[in-house]
């Protein structure tokens, strides 16, 4: 169950254990945040001499907690550090992991109240802020504990936030949108949290199709006599090394009225060994190696609850890469839907090879748009780290995928797809190879690869989220360890601009 938000005035009492509010870091020294005045109040003006007392410097990732023994209600104030930054026009990224990083610090209260900003009551005027402090929120609440025996800690139950118009038809939109972008995250991370004894291509399939009929989508789900029938040779290929078949997912949101159609694609590998070419490194990250499936199936379910008038399919191949008598080997030649053909040199490239059959399926419907994202490449976390997107496609709509998802909090890099690249795949006996023989640019060969399954002329990206999609670090902001849900907010971001929304 996801918490109950609420706006809330700011002169109102509001119930909850701990309320929460800001400070900057100016090179002058500390001091509190647009929307502390009324707790400050209440502490008789001592709040900022007690919180130089405790050390605190208002800093970013900072989280200073002060007891009120009884002076105030709530008993306690949480104090965010939002570093250096104009007080009249907070950031909302920063303020969105701040608030989060506060809420990381919370486990285990229920009932929490946020006074950050809110001031100003011109209609709309804070609207991006309460926003940001809603996601912020909702996303550093998260956890993951259905593996412990012992009794989870009290989740998140009442979010308020104080807001000058608490009424304001624009500000309750951007809360409704804001609880829709969390519970897309947590879906996302969810899924890609759960074991891969548990979630693997079959129930993985069950599982995304199981939102999408809760979402009153469209649902087929092809399996694998059906992919077989429909001439997958890539995803039957990569899924034979396992004794749990692959599968395709499609998911459908055809609301009336809707001019423009978007194509999802995202990679949904639910366990890479690397098959045959068996991994030597970072096999314990590869539960993650269906993230893009989980983000692209969060994502048209959250598109669906906006209402978002935009068609939208998104096409998900899902299977386990795995060593055994059964496997597809390097030098095998594989057949994609559509009649191509693979030669394959690496098995442990299998991505892209289940990616080709799920492009190849998805421009069938002639989309307007393509947006394909995947755990693909290691050679993502070496060029960019692992924290930012590269994004590669059609020049114009890589930027715009790019700018709206910075708009949205998440980091993403244009990149190239330099043309002297593409031979490298050219293959001496099928249609083209799987990967060329050396290490350079191997982000960049593999967007080359799968931009010979995109057909000419429509706008597309390809978004390699291998890094960013799973923290094996600590947490931080509003990120967790494990699973991130990144791209879900890029993708809702894009979603929203080519809807007009
Ligand atoms: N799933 C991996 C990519 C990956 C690596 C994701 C690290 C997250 C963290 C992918 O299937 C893979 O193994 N790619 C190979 C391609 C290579 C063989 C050309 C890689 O990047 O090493
Ligand atoms: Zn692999
Ligand atoms: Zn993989």
């Amino acid at each position: 169950m996801s918490a109950a938000v609420s706006l809330v005035d700011p002169a109102a009492a509001a119930p909850a254990d701990v309320v929460i509010i800001g400070a900057l870091s100016p090179a002058s020294g500390l001091v509190l945040a647009p929307g502390a005045e009324a707790i400050d109040k209440a502490m008789g003006g001592r709040l900022l001499a007690g919180l130089r007392a405790v050390g605190a410097k208002g800093r970013a990732d900072e989280v200073t907690k002060i007891p009120t023994l009884g002076l105030t209600e709530p008993p306690l104030i949480v104090v965010a550090g939002l570093g250096d930054q104009d007080p009249a026009a907070l950031d909302a990224e920063v303020v969105r992991r701040e608030v989060g990083a506060a809420l990381r610090a919370l486990s285990g209260t229920a009932r929490v109240h946020i006074a950050i900003g809110g001031t100003s009551s011109a209609p709309g005027a804070d609207t991006a802020l309460l926003a940001a402090i809603a996601e912020g929120a909702l996303m550093g609440a998260y956890s993951f504990t259905i593996y412990k025996s012992s009794p989870p800690p009290t989740p998140l139950r009442r979010l308020s936030i104080a807001a000058a118009s608490p009424r304001d038809r624009l500000a309750k939109a951007a809360l409704k949108r804001a609880q829709i972008v969390a519970d897309a995250v947590t879906a996302t991370r969810d899924l890609v949290n759960t074991a891969p004894n548990e979630l693997y291509p079959q129930t993985l399939a069950e599982r995304t199709a199981e939102m999408g009929r809760a979402a009153g989508l469209t649902v087929e789900v092809l399996d694998e006599r059906a992919l077989k029938r429909g001439g997958y040779g890539g995803i039957l290929g990569v899924g034979a090394g396992s004794v749990r078949p692959p599968r395709l997912v499609r998911l459908t949101y055809a609301p009336p009225r809707a001019k423009t159609s978007v194509a999802l694609v995202g990679k949904g590998i639910t366990f890479d060994s690397g098959g045959l070419n068996i991994k030597s490194a970072m096999m314990d990250w590869m539960k993650s190696d269906m993230s893009g499936a989980a983000a692209v199936a969060a994502t048209i379910v959250a598109a669906a609850a906006l209402r978002l008038p935009i068609n939208i399919t998104a096409t998900i191949p899902m299977a386990e890469n795995m060593p055994s008598g059964s496997s597809y080997r390097p030098s095998d030649v594989l057949t994609f839907r559509g009649g191509r053909t693979v030669e394959i040199n690496n098995t442990d490239a299998e991505g892209r090879i289940i990616l080709a059959d799920a492009i190849v399926r998805a421009a069938e419907d002639k989309p307007d748009y393509l947006i394909e994202t995947s755990t693909l490449t290691g050679a993502q976390m070496v060029s960019l780290g692992t924290r930012v997107v590269g994004a590669m496609g059609s020049d114009d709509f890589r930027d715009l995928v790019v700018a709206a998802g910075g708009r949205a909090g998440e980091s993403l890099w244009p990149m190239p797809l330099p043309p002297e690249l593409r031979p490298g795949i050219d293959s001496a006996i099928a249609d083209i190879t799987q990967v060329t023989g050396d290490r350079w640019g191997g982000m960049l060969v593999a967007g080359h690869f799968l931009s010979t399954f995109v057909p000419t002329g429509l706008p597309w990206v390809h978004l390699d989220i291998a890094g960013p999609a799973w923290n094996a670090g600590g947490p931080h902001g509003y990120t967790p360890k494990g699973g991130t849900g990144v791209i879900v907010r890029t993708m809702l971001a894009t979603l929203e601009e080519l809807a007009g929304a």
